[in-house]
């Protein structure tokens, strides 16, 4: 039997993904960038093994099994992976063998908190461990199981170039700067408790790209601006620039959704609530201090400086008390990960 285990972060975006040129490679119609969270706090981690005696391919998520074979995104990237190590003549075992997979995420999967970003990344990289491709290009194959999952590969902050090429081979996720360049700025994640099933990620920006006049507009006006923007605003470690970028972006984002037809409703009273307290909180402070950021879901991703964590942490806990009704599950401190 030959066997890999292999962990990746998740990874949260100041400039979002949202919407394809092409559903099956999993092209973007524009770039993003996000910064990778430290691995201690959440991560996902993918054994793979390989062995003569196994029927078919089979994984287990968090202790379930999930389809595998039946999953063409799943299958996508282990057949891309197979076909550089047969290509390369690497083959430490017999290509036919069958895999049993065992993945985890550390974190709850129930926080809808990028788990797919890691997951992908997890399992793309533990393949190609297993087959032994590992130094290849591997966040174009990582982008066809998720797209976000192609920047977790990297730690720091890093760029997913929606690339022009139509098999996709450009469309490939770089460093901008590794973790070590703004050492002090952090992250705190606000998990808002929320029973509603939302609009999966896929789905809605399938949706928006079809119904959305804004999407077209962001895509081609918007984000090449703030993608450059931020890009300087990082090097210079300018925090409040980073700051301003992010949190219109992740409201553009959100009023796509709005403007989709009909509507994706991801972001919930409390995380509107977090958003009047980010801006009241800068305010009193008369300096930007903190960002917010959400995803496809109502959790709230604030950027903020080392020195400022117990303050904000203070405030949060005084605004959103946990035994009311507009309450925070919990709230963790992650500085961004290594490599
Ligand atoms: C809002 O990568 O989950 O988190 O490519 O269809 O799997 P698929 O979508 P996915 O979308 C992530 C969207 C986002 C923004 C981002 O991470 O950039």
């Amino acid at each position: 039997m030959f066997i890999e285990t292999c962990i990746a972060p998740v990874n949260i975006a100041l400039i979002k993904y949202w919407g394809k040129r092409d559903e099956e490679l999993i092209l973007p119609i524009n770039d993003s960038l996000s910064v990778t969270l430290s691995t201690d706090e959440m991560c996902a981690k993918t054994t793979a093994a390989a062995a003569s005696s196994f029927k078919r391919h089979i994984m287990w998520l968090n202790g379930e099994e999930v389809p595998f074979e039946q999953n063409p995104r799943a299958m996508r990237c282990l057949k891309e992976i197979q076909q550089l190590a047969l290509a390369k003549e690497q083959l430490k075992f017999p290509i036919e063998w069958k895999l049993h997979i065992v993945s985890r995420n550390n974190f709850p999967t129930a926080a809808g908190l990028a788990s797919s970003a890691a997951g992908y990344a997890c399992l793309v990289y533990a393949l190609a461990h297993l087959y032994g491709v590992q130094k290849e290009e591997l966040t174009a194959i990582a982008r066809q199981g998720s797209g976000s999952a192609c920047r977790s590969l990297y730690g720091g902050f890093v760029r997913w170039h929606m690339g022009k090429s139509n098999d996709g081979t450009d469309s490939i996720a770089l460093p901008v700067a590794p973790c070590e360049h703004w050492q002090d700025l952090h992250v705190l994640i606000l998990v808002v408790n929320d029973a509603r099933k939302k609009t999966s990620s896929t789905k809605g920006m399938q949706l928006a790209v079809e119904t959305s006049d804004l999407i077209k507009y962001r895509a081609q006006y918007c984000v090449p601006q703030r993608t450059a923007a931020i890009v300087d605003a990082i090097k210079k470690h300018d925090f409040a620039k980073l700051a301003e970028i992010t949190m219109r972006d992740s409201n553009q984002f959100h009023a796509i959704a709005l403007d989709t037809y009909p509507p994706c409703v991801y972001m919930n009273d409390v995380s509107h609530a977090i958003v009047e307290f980010v801006h009241a909180f800068n305010k009193a402070v008369g300096e930007v201090k903190l960002a917010y950021t959400f995803d496809a879901g109502p959790n709230a991703c604030l950027y903020l400086l080392e020195r400022d964590v117990s303050i904000v942490l203070a405030a949060i806990k005084n605004s959103f008390p946990n035994d009311a009704e507009q309450s925070v599950e919990y709230v963790k401190g992650i500085p961004i990960a290594c490599d």
